[in-house]
């Protein structure tokens, strides 16, 4: 709880205003539920970090240390952010969350690329980010959390090599998930012995694919 105000004070916050403005002005649709949203208007000096199915994340070039994440209009989730935000007290591979209001929140940005992002430029993904990641969800569930939907774009690896966990939305969904437990199988079946060596940088049209097949083989079984 210290450090995490102490965070807080360290990290420079954007008024108010500006940010009502950017949620004022900006669009987000989700057009398809299991894709991510679609962003335009976007105003000047923000700009577009990423995009889940529920919400885009911004970053303005004078607050490099915070990211504001906005719920596309007709997506829920928002209260269940906050409220995840508030149970889980402080944890390095984890963001913060410092603000919230309407359909937006202000979030500590967590540096790093995606893990779905590394297989799709060939970055190596070391053993250590897996492990760290499985400990930082050991934590989650420490503090009363159920991990769920945590996906590959919804960890990341840090330039230093740190797993972080950049996504809590769903930690308060207690109905069984497999993601994280089945991407755990393929690091170690699949990726550590077939692609770790010589990691290739796999287009998003083989990335999305397996997506798909993954969604309708879990549906099935
Ligand atoms: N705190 C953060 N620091 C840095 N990048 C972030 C942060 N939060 C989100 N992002 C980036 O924005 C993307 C979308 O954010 P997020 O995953 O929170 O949206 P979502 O709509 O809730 O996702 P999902 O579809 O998994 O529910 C992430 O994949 C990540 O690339
Ligand atoms: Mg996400």
């Amino acid at each position: 709880m210290i450090s995490q105000q102490r965070d807080r004070d360290r990290f420079l916050l954007p008024s108010l205003y500006i940010v009502r403005e950017l949620a004022n002005t900006v669009k987000i649709k989700s057009i398809q539920p299991h894709n991510p949203v679609i962003v335009s208007h976007i105003p000047q000096s923000w700009q577009l970090l990423g995009t889940g199915n529920y919400a885009a994340v911004f970053i303005h070039a004078e607050y490099p240390d915070i990211v504001v994440k906005i719920y596309a209009s007709g997506r829920s989730g928002w209260a269940e952010e906050v409220a995840v935000y508030k149970q889980l007290g402080y944890h390095d591979s984890f963001s913060q969350c410092f603000q919230a209001a309407d359909n937006w929140l202000i979030l500590k940005r967590l540096h790093g690329v995606t893990l779905y992002d590394c297989l799709h430029q060939g970055i190596k993904i070391p053993r250590q980010v897996i492990q760290e990641i499985n400990s930082a969800l050991e934590y989650a569930k420490s503090r009363g959390l159920t991990p769920h939907d945590v996906h590959g774009r919804n960890v990341m690896m840090s330039a230093e090599g740190k797993g972080l966990v950049v996504d809590i939305s769903d930690f308060l969904d207690s109905s069984p998930c497999w993601a994280w437990k089945d991407l755990n199988k393929a690091y170690y079946w699949i990726y550590q012995p077939l692609l770790s060596w010589h990691p290739l940088p796999l287009p998003y049209s083989i990335l999305d694919g397996v997506r798909a097949i993954y969604r309708v083989y879990r549906k099935t079984i």
